[in-house]
């Protein structure tokens, strides 16, 4: 069973939620005390790498799902 959740929301950011260690290209923590952080996607976040909101102002469209699995074909 996975210790992190990650959940693209719909045309919004990356809810991760678990034990979490956030760490920056150079290896340098981010000081992450709360089990649920939400990530930016969108690239438009004042405040990366976690989402301040703007992808609703600058309207990101992501409807990520992941792939379901295909019915087998009735012979
Ligand atoms: S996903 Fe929210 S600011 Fe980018």
């Amino acid at each position: 069973m996975a210790d992190v959740t990650i959940t693209p929301r719909k045309n919004g950011p990356y809810r991760v939620e678990g034990v979490i260690k956030l760490v920056d290209y150079e290896g340098n923590e981010f000081k992450v005390t709360d089990s649920v952080i939400f990530l930016c996607r969108c690239g438009h976040s004042a405040n990366k790498p976690f989402c301040d909101g703007s992808h609703k102002r600058v309207g990101f469209d992501a409807d990520t799902r992941a792939p379901q699995a295909e019915e087998t074909p009735a012979s």
